[in-house]
């Protein structure tokens, strides 16, 4: 779905709302209707720019998250430093996730492909839930989900 992002346009709500959206999600795991609502509420804006936002951003989770959520990018950076596509294979292998398949069926694992984690200087980057992994290599990436999947 795209959807335009429209900040508050008080400054120090906008200013807010990216924090106040943090705070949420980690209170409620991600941002469900009640935790957009809850953040409209406290700032005095419409749920639907408090949305618009969140589902703009790739740190939020608008949808209920895997225990692990693994994000890898293929922006420019990351591709042209053999990033992208070697990291979603190793991954997808890893995890066993058939082409198209998102999520494993125990539900600890999603993948997703993003564009740029806004740490070009380390690409290729993959963030699994808020920690960001730089210069990796299909090799560290499976080290990095052997650790996880034994955890
Ligand atoms: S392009 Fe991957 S972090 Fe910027």
């Amino acid at each position: 779905m795209s959807v335009r992002t429209k900040l508050p346009e008080d400054p120090a709500k906008r200013s807010m709302l990216l924090t106040a959206l943090y705070i949420a999600q980690e209170q409620y795991g991600h941002l469900s209707k009640e935790a957009i609502e809850r953040v409209a509420q406290r700032l005095g804006v419409l749920p639907k720019e408090v949305y618009s936002t969140a589902s703009f951003y790739t740190l939020y989770n608008i949808e209920k998250t895997a225990r692990y959520r693994i994000q890898v990018c293929e922006g420019l950076s990351c591709h042209l430093n053999d990033g992208a596509e070697s990291l979603v294979d190793q991954v997808r292998r890893k995890l066993n996730l058939k082409e198209g398949q998102t999520r494993t069926p125990d539900g600890r694992f999603s993948l997703e492909i993003v564009q740029c984690l806004a740490a070009c200087d380390t690409a290729p980057n993959i963030r699994i839930n808020d920690d960001l992994h730089g210069n990796m290599t299909p090799g560290e990436t499976d080290a990095l989900l052997e650790k996880l999947m034994r955890g």
